[in-house]
This record gives structure tokens, sequence and C-alpha cells, in this order.
């Protein structure tokens, strides 16, 4: 078997190649320097076509356990596999398809060197975590890290060791469609949980069989399209890329992610791709990532279409030269690195470099130990779907939730939630209260279609009460995959008297109201974020019939509901939950979890308020500005400056008071730390949870400061009446930016510090900062 040959040859190899061949950096243990040995002993007996075949990545392309294909696309990719040609596969996924496409490039090329297989674990694999904006609501990074986990485990019991996760690019701007599958608009949180998803992906040792290699994407700037539209031009300063982009890139980096890929988009005239000051002089220099970098789907043969290269050998050229490692479906490495070698136009320790990379994670992934180590059918069977992982994703669906508004009804002795278990008329209302298939969101991966729990499912669990469905009007209408605005339902009213007149007899209405699954995610950007097609006049007219309504959304992104906020009296936050969604809605709706969850991206009031954020600038002519009857101030004629619900913010159905916030001290010098404390009190009924929040800003900068800016939180469980202190440390670390020097610096000066449970914390303290 060629496997045994290949082991021959590098033991051999290892003796006849030079010390100095090695040419890997800062390498610590001892692991990582036997590894750097074996993959310098590979490159050694390697030709530059099968170097060049590591860096090149295609898509599955047949049923590789049905007969073998021949002729077109899918013939020369496998007869490119064959030859030693391919490095990598992306989805092809399930043990019996991973092993017969592993066993082509182990027994087939000359020297067996085996694919990684790489796959979009977004949210999960089989079984659905919520998507990764609602995961990032629960504040809980351990929930977080552990939802990764079951994603990575059910994934590698699939046969894949790659996951293209986690996506942490920044956005501030709902329109966008991928917000959906990020962790919101804050680099601070965004960092915290980049770190925390590299880690559920990865564990202690990538080479255990329920750990896969991560993915931080995309590199760089990619949230911050123009106008919220897919794909779009990304024109940002310095600052905003350093101080708001960069950092969860670099917390994934800190967190030893092994790969990162580079993004669709330009970045100041520059496209990602070909962006060797991104890829090579901050990710690769500076930040030491000793990983490899892929290309996104295309990317590299989309530098055609930017204006920079004027066809697919100088996109090949501009890539490789700029630092992308793997070409993911472009053809163009494939096709023009050898030239491009062999004209002298790339140094071929460029790809040397490339090659060594890809096959250091191959090794860490102990493909070269057993090929087939992540394709055990028993292992399949037994993990993906499992009663454990189950559980895992219905925890982490409740932590996702967030309660957005909560008050009583006039007449009524308390707050419309929780609901009473006993003696309740329930009328559920709105398509997606039945849906099974829209909580999987776009990202939905492996996951068999129409598989997760309805909130009507999850509701019905709860026998004290009557509950009678009615669906008032479709949300999406045909093919959901396909789904766009034009499959909206803008029209067809006709169930609405059904649903109002059901309403009108019952104590309690529930409407399930929001955005289709396949209305968020990639390639979905909306220029509305009003309730798609009828549902705002659904939402109206049964509100005319009764006031007890309960509104639940379901969304991947921010939405204008004014209407409703100013209107209905309970509204849930409830994204798409997954799996498990309907259950983890009714048992936070019947208070069996108390909702605990707090945004991470603000609700505008209206979609011109989009690009909303809480971390913005001050201006020359701020909210406070004097005069506010005059026109001269930073505002909108027709709308506040402030967001609907701002950042950080989430109620639950208990209370929370804060008091004696004390600094150990109020002076410090650059390198100092100040001890801050707080005591935060459950007030209420309820036993709950609260994320602390601490907020900065520093006043003066050589380059302007945000007004405020997360640095610091903790999520604390509370029983009623109980006390807790909560401690945090501002140290350099945290008061660091990167500054007009071009440098990571404390700058003296005066600070604001507020803690609470939102962004706009009222509890404050002042410190300063000396020489
Ligand atoms: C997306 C990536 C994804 C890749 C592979 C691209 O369209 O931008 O995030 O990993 O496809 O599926």
């Amino acid at each position: 078997m060629k496997k045994s040959i290949l082991s021959l040859i590098i033991a051999l190899s290892i003796t006849l190649i030079s010390n100095s061949q090695n040419k890997q950096e800062n390498i610590s243990t001892t692991a990582s320097t036997k590894i750097d040995k074996k993959v310098d002993s590979l490159l050694g007996i390697m030709t530059l076509k099968e170097k060049i075949g590591q860096m090149n990545q295609y898509n599955g392309f047949w049923d590789v356990t049905g007969p073998t294909p021949k002729g077109g696309d899918a013939a020369k990719k496998y007869e490119h596999i064959k030859a030693g040609l391919v490095g990598s596969m992306l989805n092809v996924r399930g043990v019996k398809e991973v092993k017969a496409v592993q066993k082509i490039a182990v027994e087939e090329t000359r020297l067996g060197i085996p694919l990684i297989i790489g796959f979009d674990v977004i949210h999960g694999y089989k079984t659905l975590s919520p998507i990764p904006l609602a995961e990032a609501a629960s504040w809980d990074l351990e929930a977080i890290q552990k939802s990764t986990q079951v994603a990575a485990s059910e994934a590698a019991a699939s046969g894949i060791n790659w996951a293209f996760a986690p996506m942490v690019d920044i956005s501030r701007d709902a329109r966008w469609g991928r917000v959906m599958e990020g962790a919101g608009e804050d680099p601070f949180l965004g960092s915290k949980v980049a770190f925390a998803r590299v880690k559920g992906f990865q564990g202690d040792d990538l080479s255990a069989v329920n750990t896969i290699a991560a993915c931080a994407k995309h590199f760089a700037a990619y949230g911050f399209a123009e106008a919220g539209r897919e794909y779009n031009t990304v024109d940002i300063s310095e600052s905003t890329l350093y101080n708001t982009v960069l950092p969860p890139f670099k917390a994934a980096n800190d967190a030893s992610v092994r790969t990162f890929m580079n993004a669709f988009n330009e970045l100041n005239g520059i496209p990602s791709t070909g962006n060797a000051f991104l890829q090579r002089d901050i990710l690769k220099k500076e930040w030491g990532f000793q990983g490899f970098v892929v290309s996104d789907w295309g990317s590299i043969g989309e530098l055609k279409a930017h204006g920079y290269a004027k066809n697919n050998k100088e996109a090949a050229k501009l890539s490789v030269l700029a630092g992308s490692d793997m070409d993911m479906e472009s053809y163009a490495y494939v096709e023009h690195l050898e030239t491009l070698v062999k004209e002298g136009k790339v140094d071929g320790a460029l790809i040397d470099d490339a090659a060594r990379r890809i096959l250091k994670v191959k090794y860490e992934l102990g493909l070269f130990d057993d090929p087939y180590r992540y394709c055990d059918e028993k292992r399949e069977k037994q993990v993906i779907g499992s009663k454990e992982n189950i559980d895992a994703v219905l925890s982490m669906a409740k932590k996702s939730i967030v309660l957005l508004k909560n008050e009583k009804v006039s007449g009524q002795e308390s707050k419309l939630l929780p609901l009473k278990k006993q003696g309740l008329n329930i009328t559920l209302i709105g398509a997606l209260a039945n849906d099974n298939d829209s909580p999987l969101g776009s990202w939905r991966t492996s996951a068999d279609p129409n598989t997760a729990v309805t909130v009507l499912e999850g509701l019905k669990q709860y026998k004290g009460n009557t509950l009678v469905y009615k669906k008032g009007a479709d949300v999406a209408i045909g093919e959901a995959a396909f789904i766009n605005e034009i499959t909206i339902n803008t029209t067809d009213k006709s169930e609405f008297g059904e649903a109002v007149e059901a309403a009108r007899k019952s104590d309690v209405v529930i409407m399930v109201l929001g955005e289709h699954g396949y209305q968020t995610g990639e390639g979905r950007s909306r220029t509305d974020l009003n309730l798609p097609g009828v549902q705002q006049e659904l939402l109206e007219e049964v509100y005319k019939a009764n006031k007890n309504i309960v509104l639940v959304l379901n969304n991947g992104r921010p939405l204008a509901i004014t209407w409703a906020d100013e209107h209905i009296p309970a509204i849930v936050e409830a994204w798409h939950l997954g799996t498990q969604a309907g259950n983890a809605i009714a048992q936070v709706l019947y208070g069996d979890y108390n909702p605990s969850g707090k945004l991470p991206m603000s609700f505008p009031r209206n979609v011109g308020q989009v690009p909303i954020y809480y971390n913005y600038k001050n201006t020359g002519r701020p909210l406070a500005y004097e005069d506010k009857k005059m026109v001269f101030w930073s505002h909108y004629g027709d709308v506040e400056n402030t967001p609907l619900y701002p950042f950080g913010y989430g109620k639950s159905y208990t209370d929370f008071s804060y008091g004696n916030l004390i600094l150990d001290k109020t002076e410090i010098s650059v390198t100092g730390e100040i001890k801050v404390l707080v005591d935060v009190t459950n007030t209420g009924k309820y036993d709950g949870e609260e994320v602390v929040q601490l907020y900065i800003r520093d006043l003066i900068g050589s380059i302007t400061r945000p007004v405020r800016e997360l640095k610091g939180f903790e999520k604390t469980t509370l029983k009623t009446g109980e006390t807790k202190t909560v401690i945090f440390s501002i140290n350099p670390e945290i008061l660091q930016f990167y500054t007009a020097n071009k440098k990571w610096e404390v700058e003296p000066g005066d600070f604001d510090i507020w803690i609470g449970g939102d962004s706009n914390a009222s509890l404050k303290a002042s410190f300063v900062v000396t020489e």
C-alpha cells in the first residue's frame, strides 16, 4: 500500500534533508518540531506539481460511491485527484463518501497524501444549534464553546476534518444577510466568541477523533460591504480596520486557529484575496500565523471581475504573492502556478511555504497516521443526532433567546410573561409557528429539511391550557431554498379573518412572525427591515381584536419593529434557533427557563438609521448639543438618533439592580491596573441570570474614540433576593487601541466607566491614566 512506501521514503529522507531547510519560526513544542521535520522530509520528495496540488481544493463533484465519472468537469477533477493534484475537497460528507474519495488520494496517487475534507459547519452539523448571531446573544462563552464542540464532534463523525467557521466578521449593517453568521457589531464580544468557537472546534488535541480544524473567516472587513449589499465594495479607515474589524481575527489566531479564509470583498481598492497587506504583513508576519489561508469560493478567479487581474494566470500570481495558500474552486493554481514558477514570476519558495502550511495541518489532524481516522461508520451512527447532542442544542437555544419587552396589559395583575400553565385559552398565529424548516436557517449544512421542532409542537407539551392554531398568512411561497423577496407573500390575506376571530375569543395570543430562515445568510441582503410580506398587517389586525399579544420573532438580523414596540405588550426575540427551536421557545414562554440573552447588535427604529451601533463617535455636534430646536446638530429630522433596542439589551422575568461601584484606584500609569467592583442584586420574584457589562470611554484620543466601548462582561446567576459582587480588571490590554502612531498603545488621559445591564448603563465612575 502507498502509505507504507510514503512512510519509508519519509523516514529515509529525514536523515538526508538538512535541518537548515527547516525554515519554520516559533516552533516551541517537540510535537510541533517533529511534525515540521516530517513535513520538510515530505516536501523534499515532492515535485513542484505535487506541491501545487496540495494548494488546490475542489467541491464534491460526483457520487463518489457510484460509478467513476466519464467526461466533463467531474472526470477532470477525478483525474486530478488520482494525479496528486488535489489537496482538499469540500462538500464531500458522510463516512462512506469521505472514505471513497480519501481512498483515491491515499491509495492511487504516487505519494498517497491524504486530503483534508472541509465543510461549512456553521451552527451544527445535523443537530443544529441556533444561528451564530443568536448564540452570541447568550453572552455565554462556555455554552458557545460547548455548542461548537457538539458541531465539531458530529462533523468529525461524518468524515469531516475542517470547518469553514467561525465567521468572525463584525458588522453594523442589518441589511447584510450574513449578520446571522457572526457575533454582531462589537469587537470585544466578537473576539471572545471567536476564541471560544475556535477552542470548541479544535479542542486541546487536533488529532482527536472529535475535533476538527477551524477557519476564521472572512479575512477581512467583509461585514462592511457598502449599504449592506452582499459582496459589495468595502472602503474603511485604517482605524476601523485595526480597532474594529481585526480584533476577532487576532483572537482566533491567539486561540491557534489552524486556517483562515480570505474574503470576496475588496478592501480600500485591493481585493482581500490578492491583498498582501492583510495576508502577509498582518496575518503571517505581524501575528505569526502558522496555519494556511484558503481562498473563498472562486475568489481567486473573481480578481478578474474586480478589475484587478486580467486573466486566471495573473489572478493566480497575485493571490499566491499575497499569501493565499489554497485555491477553492478557481482552477487558477492548478492550471497556472507551475508555469509561473518556471517563468520566474513566482518564487518556488512561496509554493514550498504554502504546501508546508497545508501539510502541517494535515499532520496535526493525524491524517498521515491514519487517513481514515474520521471515517468510522459505528461512531457516525452513535454520535450524530445523539440524545446528548439534542439536549445540548436545546440548552443553547434557550440561552440565545432575548426578552425585548414584557409589560402588563391594562386590567391585568401581572406581566404577560411567563404564561400561566393552567386555565388559559391561547391562540397561536403565524406560518412560522408551524414551520419545521425555517428554524434551521439557510446554513443548515447537513441537517435534513423539516426537522426542527415547531413552536406549535413545543407549546402542545403544556397541556393545562387550550391551544388553537391559525396560520393567518404565509411568509414564503414556493421553493424555500430559492427564496428571495419575490417569493414572499405580499398579497394573500385570505386567512386573516379566521386568525382574528380565534384571537378575539382567547385570553392570550402568541404570534410567531419574522423572516423565513432562507431570507437570511449569504446572498440574502435586504433593504427593508420591516416584518416581510403581509405580517405587519396581520399583526395590526389581530391587535384590534385582542391586545394580549406575545410577539415571538424569528429572524436572522435586527428588524425594525417600532410599531410592535409601541403596541405589543410582550416581545421575544427567538432568532432561528435550530433543531430544538419550538421546545426552547415554549420553555421560555412558560417560564421553565428565565430568558437571559442580550442583543449582540443594535435594533434600529427604521432602516434609514442603519448602520447604527452603540460604539459610535461623538462628532463635533453631538446629541447633547445645546439647543435641540436648532437643526445644526448631528441628527435626523424624522426619528431619534437612538436605536429601538440598544446593544447589550435584554430583559428577564426578574429584575436586577446595580450599586456600590468601587474602583480600587482612580489613577494609574499606562501599565497599571484598576480593580472594579460592583454589586448586582436580583430584586425580582424569579431566580435569573444577568450579563453584567462594563463600558469605558477614553475621552481624548490621538484618533477620536467611541462614546462607549464594551471592555468586560460576566454572566452571573442570582437567586431571588441575592446580591453578588462582580469584579473586573481595567488593564493595558483593554485600554490600548491602534493610535495615530500606528501602534497599539494606552494613551494617558481621562476615562469614564459605566457598569450595567446594557450599553446604556448609567452607574458611572471615572479614572485617570498618567504617563
Ligand atoms: C462562502 C464561504 C463558504 C464557502 C464554501 C462561500 O460562498 O462565502 O463562507 O465557506 O462558500 O462553502
